[in-house]
């Protein structure tokens, strides 16, 4: 049957390919536009069923129950109850139908400083496509991988990312009329091919989060809850409503409820149009099928889908009302007729729903002006702050190996250097012999706890980058909320972990006892673990790959070792290089923890400040530079994730 199919559309087309044009016994002319039958309501589209089924379950005001018998979740019940969710909510849902005339897309090309371009490279990917798909019905853009389904997708749903190295030209239209970007963007909603969702949320407090964010401040609470129960009844998550949505290391939900969840956190908002990219893609037919009933059921409610999908199932083919076909091939040649053909279809309708819609649109986009972003900054702060702890509280492993690791070391340091500290320090011999001992349990403690920051970051950051880029392309919040709750949410876990750590040790070893003194260790040590958690941070914005950053961040903080004051004097370091030790934060720590330790005059050992040790810096100085560092790589790692998000071109 596909063969056919692929045939016929041999070229870089897309034109509202009803599903009549493919029969299922592949029989007779495939090639058979009956324009009048195009797009209108209530009879879209067939495929292989009879006529009268068709109308019913096709049908943009037919419910969805009837002609499909596969109804593995929703129960008679759901549907019910969602319908009447939808009767109360979302009445007020918009149809959008989407017309696109003469796509043409071109990657590789390079522009030269003065305006010359270098079309050596050029290679087209999408090529004279044209096509449509109404409100209430669902288009299903098919093709062999690397046909160039995303990029039309993206196209489409007005994704692509702002680059200089492609062209693209054509026209799209919204309604009959030109896309305002920023209308649109409210209108639609993308749904990813990878679901990017935390492991440890329910499938309800994703829901919420995304409506509490993304829904207008002004909706009261009670109404945007209404809103996610609703939305989590319309995709059949009613039964998983409280179980974590699950990962790799923890248990879930099933791949197809995950896929169902990513979709729901981008409905919330109640979108005309939902782009979806390969959403049967890693799920076996069963999820599959059943994702697909979703969509034909959201789709029934007078939404607009457009979707790619690689090999349908016989069964999901079925549920699609358009078809577009993407295939490497020559555009040109016998079908030319047909090109025109549908140029004319496209001009006609243009012009009747121009009529309709062009004041719509003109009311609509007249309230762009407004911020990117649906809440203030400190709503948006207290949500994501909530969401951060959560996340911390419930990372159970990574918590336990934690404690564990904290304790394990304050006990192993404590034994080692036991009471090594209390000595008669204002005896000059027995202070110079003892000195060497504790700079060296200092001095380990502070690159202990730049290790232990890297690894704090290192494991759960990639999934986390991924879910925070994604979030923020949707306009869900601002960087600066997350990076700022971020760090707020960490610090109880790490203040708790260092206190110990420091009371410990402290203890055992037998540092300067004052409580001035503890807290001042207790700072140092915290500080230093946030300044290797920052700089990880940024580093694995830039390079996302665990075993990249494995290999990347322990370079600063060896280097920032070496220059620390600790292995070498400062004397003995050659000159060309000797500046290092000023942007090494362990010197910092170093130094302002001897000082803390050693500088209390004469009698605590003063005198080891200036030798055997050379420290440089002041206690004030080094706090105060180690403050700087931590503003300093949070401070990066806001910008880069800014920068790091998409930018996505005007285009079309
Ligand atoms: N910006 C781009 N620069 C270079 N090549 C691109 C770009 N966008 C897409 N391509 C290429 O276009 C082809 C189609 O990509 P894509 O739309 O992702 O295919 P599909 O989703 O059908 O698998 C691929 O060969 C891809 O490498
Ligand atoms: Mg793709």
């Amino acid at each position: 049957m596909l063969r056919d199919t692929v045939k016929v559309s041999r070229r870089w087309n897309c034109r509202m390919e009803g599903a009549h044009i493919i029969e299922v016994q592949g029989l007779g002319d495939a090639v058979q536009p009956s324009g009048t039958d195009l797009g209108a309501p209530g009879k879209v589209a067939k495929s292989g069923s009879s006529e009268s089924d068709q109308s019913q379950w096709f049908g943009t005001q037919a419910p969805q129950k009837a002609g499909i018998d596969f109804d593995p979740y929703f129960t008679e019940h759901d549907d019910i109850e969602a319908q009447r969710h939808d009767e109360t909510s979302f009445t007020e849902r918009r149809r959008v139908d989407l017309h696109w005339k003469d796509l043409r897309f071109d990657v590789g090309i390079k522009r030269k400083l003065g305006g010359k371009v270098d079309d050596s490279n050029r290679k087209t990917i999408l090529r004279g496509i044209s096509g449509e798909v109404r409100a209430g019905t669902m288009l299903a853009i098919m093709g062999s991988s690397g046909a160039g389904k995303t990029t039309l997708l993206n196209l489409l749903a007005g994704r692509l990312t702002s680059s200089k190295d492609y062209e693209v030209s054509g026209e799209i239209l919204v309604n009959g009329a030109k896309r305002n970007p920023s209308t649109f963007k409210r209108q639609s909603a993308y749904v990813e091919q990878e679901d990017k969702i935390f492991a440890e949320v329910t499938v309800y407090e994703q829901l919420k989060f995304a409506a509490d964010l993304r829904l207008p401040k002004k909706m009261p609470s009670d109404v945007k809850e209404q809103r996610v129960l609703s939305t989590i009844q319309e995709l059949g998550l009613m039964k998983v409503k409280d179980s974590y949505v699950g990962g790799e290391q923890v248990r879930g939900v099933s791949g197809g409820e995950k896929k169902r969840v990513n979709v729901g956190t981008e409905l919330v908002t109640d979108p005309s149009l939902l782009f979806l990219d390969e959403p049967t893609s890693g799920l076996d037919s069963f999820n599959a099928l059943n994702v697909m009933y979703t969509l034909r059921k959201l789709a029934s409610n007078g939404r607009t889908i457009v979707t790619t999908i690689h090999q349908p199932r016989s069964n999901i083919f079925s549920m699609f009302d358009y078809f577009c076909l993407l295939a490497e091939g020559q555009a040109e040649g016998k079908s030319r007729a047909r090109i025109e053909y549908f140029a004319e279809e496209f001009e006609e309708t243009k012009k009747t729903i121009d009529a309709d819609f062009s004041k719509v649109e003109s009311t609509v986009s007249s309230d762009t002006a407004k911020s990117k972003f649906a809440s203030s900054w400190t709503y948006e702060f207290g949500k994501v702050l909530k969401r951060q702890w959560q996340l911390t509280t419930r990372e159970r492993v990574a918590n336990t190996a934690r404690i564990g690791q904290t304790v394990f070391f304050a006990i192993l340091l404590g034994l080692i250097w036991l009471n090594n500290g209390r000595v008669d320090w204002s005896d000059p011999d027995v202070a110079s012999s003892q000195a060497f001992n504790i700079g060296g349990v200092i001095f380990f403690t502070v690159v202990n706890q730049a290790f232990s920051g890297i690894f704090n970051v290192l494991f759960v950051y990639p999934l986390e980058r991924n879910v925070v880029l994604k979030e923020r392309a949707s306009g869900t919040y601002r960087v600066s909320t997350y990076t700022f709750a971020r760090m707020v949410a960490d610090l109880p876990r790490s203040l708790f972990q260092d206190i110990f750590f420091v009371s410990v040790l402290y203890w055992m070893v037998g540092l300067r006892a004052d409580v001035g003194a503890f807290f001042l260790m207790c700072y140092i040590v915290l500080m230093v673990a946030m300044i290797t958690e920052g700089f990880t941070f940024a580093l694995m914005t830039v390079f996302p790959d665990p075993q990249a950053a494995a290999a990347l961040a322990p370079v600063y903080v060896i280097l920032s070792m070496l220059f620390g004051g600790f292995l070498i004097d400062v004397e003995s370091i050659p000159a060309a290089v000797a500046w290092i030790r000023w942007v090494s934060f362990v010197n910092y720590a170093f130094g302002a923890a001897m000082q803390n330790q050693f500088g209390c005059g004469p009698e605590c050992g003063e005198q080891i400040l200036s030798s055997p040790f050379q420290v440089e810096i002041s206690l004030t100085a080094g706090c105060l530079a180690l403050l700087g560092f931590n503003v300093f790589f949070r401070v990066l790692w806001y910008v880069i994730l800014r920068v790091n998000g998409p930018k996505l071109a005007k285009a079309l």
